[in-house]
């Protein structure tokens, strides 16, 4: 049943391209609108939403730090991202113009569901995204974007992930359609551009052996830092989930502009630090400031593993490994930056010899609080 993959996580990781196109499918017509039906709550309601707020937990969460972005930038509705199990014990400030939005793989996190509870109960309404049928989230749920990555088996997230994001993107451009907001060419250039999503992701997973090869090399290191800015920054924390729970190793994600606040302390000889690199086209101050933020960790010893669009050669200098991403519309870039993170987690877990679809002391499913 792993289709003739070792695990179910290298499995599920090929499946990525499949799970982003099914994601999609029918939910962008011809003239590319969205039609998101499903979404049961009125369009009204929608209309008079001032502040969105998501919650979720893990990998979960680390979607809904992406869509954040998204969703300001494209409804300019303000939008909060919590993690679950912090949510309500903060008596947060909701009400009915508060939409909620609770992301999860398998509708089943008691830290989710208990959140959603509480929302519900102060008259939010509460829009799930789930990748698992009928399960307590979406039935809690006024509504329900289902995620179609099919079924996950390894504990360690990722189609779900992917499908998670685009699920996002889907909900930030439909409400930017019903509320009449930012309804202009950059939008219809990231509806196209997502949905040839699929067919870059592809592109991404075919060119993986160098990351593979790279992991296998640093086996026997203690720590891996992770540095991204916007859309890059909950990527580089995605990356060091991964590699935590997988590789059971020190890792961390920081905001590549929080570096000279503390982190850049850490940097030492050798040590391995992977970095997102936004597109030099779109907002390429950002690409400027990143640019710099390699020179900087490098010239203190860094292991510069630089993941960057094709064609960026600024970078080329101060990149002691190189990894290619196709050319994203910035806002998308998440979803072709991840899959190397992905990999790279799993090669390394299992050089380290780690059971990989089962790391130690994790389920797939936390049910409890
Ligand atoms: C990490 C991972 C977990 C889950 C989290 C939420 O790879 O799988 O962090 O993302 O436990 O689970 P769901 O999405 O089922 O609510």
């Amino acid at each position: 049943e792993k289709g003739g993959y070792d695990y179910f996580m290298l499995k599920e990781i090929a499946e990525q391209p499949k799970a982003v196109a099914d994601t999609l499918l029918g939910r962008i017509d011809a003239s590319g609108r969205l039609t998101l039906d499903e979404v049961r709550i009125p369009e009204p309601v929608l209309r008079e939403i001032n502040k969105i707020v998501i919650v979720a937990c893990g990998t979960a969460f680390h979607s809904g730090l992406i869509a954040k972005y998204a969703i300001e930038h494209w409804t300019r509705v303000p939008c909060e991202v919590e993690l679950a199990s912090e949510f309500r014990y903060r008596d947060p400030i909701l009400d009915p113009r508060t939409l909620v939005v609770a992301i999860s793989q398998s509708g089943e996190t008691m830290d989710t569901l208990m959140a959603l509870r509480h929302a519900r109960e102060q008259g939010s309404k509460v829009l799930a995204i789930c990748n698992t049928n009928g399960s307590t989230i979406p039935r809690e749920s006024d509504a329900v974007l289902y995620t179609h990555a099919g079924p996950e088996v390894a504990v360690a997230s990722t189609k779900a992930f992917l499908t998670q994001l685009v699920a996002c993107y889907l909900v930030a451009l439909y409400l930017g359609q019903v509320r009449g907001t930012k309804w202009g060419d950059e939008i219809d250039t990231v509806i196209h551009e997502l949905s040839d999503i699929g067919r870059q992701v592809e592109q991404v997973l075919g060119t993986m052996e160098p990351v593979r090869e790279l992991a296998r090399s640093l086996k026997d290191k203690n720590t891996v830092l992770f540095l991204g800015r916007h859309v890059g920054y909950p990527v580089a924390l995605e990356g060091a989930l991964k590699l935590k729970e997988l590789a059971y190793m020190h890792a961390e994600g920081f905001a590549a502009g929080e570096l000279k606040h503390g982190p850049i302390a850490l940097i030492e000889e050798d040590l391995p630090v992977v970095v997102v690199v936004p597109s030099p086209r779109g907002r390429s101050v950002l690409h400027d400031k990143i640019v710099s933020n390699i020179q900087e960790i490098r010239a203190r010893g860094a292991r510069t593993i630089v993941i960057a669009e094709e064609g960026d050669t600024t970078v080329l200098p101060y990149a002691d490994h190189l990894i290619s991403i196709p050319q994203t519309p910035t806002l998308l870039q998440p979803l072709v930056a991840t899959v190397p993170l992905q990999v790279f987690a799993c090669e390394l877990a299992t050089a380290r010899g780690n059971e990989v679809d089962q790391p130690r002391n994790l389920a797939k499913s936390v049910t409890v609080e």
